[in-house]
């Protein structure tokens, strides 16, 4: 059985507004009030773990002990099979710098194109989100969403972020660059990471 989550107040473990505030929306249902770590002055720790759940469980749990209140995190990124799971964990560092996802996007069609020279003609990819709520004590209740589907070039789509205009889903005729913020939401692995979280710790 999850531990469920009690409190009025709910940290998100995240300095990215855009985050914060989506879950603050999906939180609101519950009567939760979410704080950002930012507001309360918290560290960004390093991001040091090799899988999506051990970073999110990290990042949770520094949140929630230097607060001294339950804290959320999520880790996110997309896996290419062909690419022994690259961009994975890093796919935010594919972006250099200046988080060009042109850049991440052209690094990552490169490396399958070096691939398919080679006669491998894989193309599926998946978007992993772990999502873990931690407390003060130490205890965690960490979830993980996947939405699977195939790598297209060129990108298409002005709407999402990150990898979406080249990630087409499984059974999508529009990449998640091309979809309705709307539909993107319903079907992605944050959603389904989401979904398992308040299934077990909000219900
Ligand atoms: P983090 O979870 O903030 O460390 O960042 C994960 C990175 O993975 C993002 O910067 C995006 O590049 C990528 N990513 C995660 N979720 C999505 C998504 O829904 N669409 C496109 N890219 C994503």
């Amino acid at each position: 059985m999850a531990r469920r989550f009690t409190n009025k107040k709910l940290v998100i473990a995240s300095h990215n507004p855009g985050k914060v505030r989506e879950i603050g929306e999906l939180m609101a249902p519950f009567g939760v009030e979410v704080v950002p770590a930012g507001a309360l002055g918290l560290p960004e720790p390093e991001e040091t773990g090799t899988t999506f759940e051990a970073n999110a469980e990290l990042k949770a749990l520094a949140s929630a002990k230097a607060a001294k209140l339950p804290a959320l995190a999520d880790d996110s990124g997309l896996v290419v099979q062909a690419l022994n799971g690259d961009p994975g964990i890093y796919s935010a560092r594919w972006a250099g710098p200046t988080k060009d996802f042109a850049i991440a996007m052209r690094k990552v069609e490169e490396a399958l194109a070096g691939k398919t020279a080679q006669g491998n003609h894989d193309r599926r990819a998946y978007f992993v989100a772990a999502l873990t709520l931690a407390w003060p004590d130490g205890h965690t209740e960490t979830f993980r969403g996947e939405v699977h589907g195939a790598l297209v070039w060129p990108p298409r789509g002005l709407r999402g972020f990150g990898y979406d205009p080249m990630f087409l889903a499984d059974g999508q005729s529009q990449t998640f660059g091309e979809m309705e913020p709307d539909a993107k939401h319903a079907m992605s692995h944050r959603a389904r990471a989401f979904k398992q979280l308040v299934d077990a710790c909000f219900g």
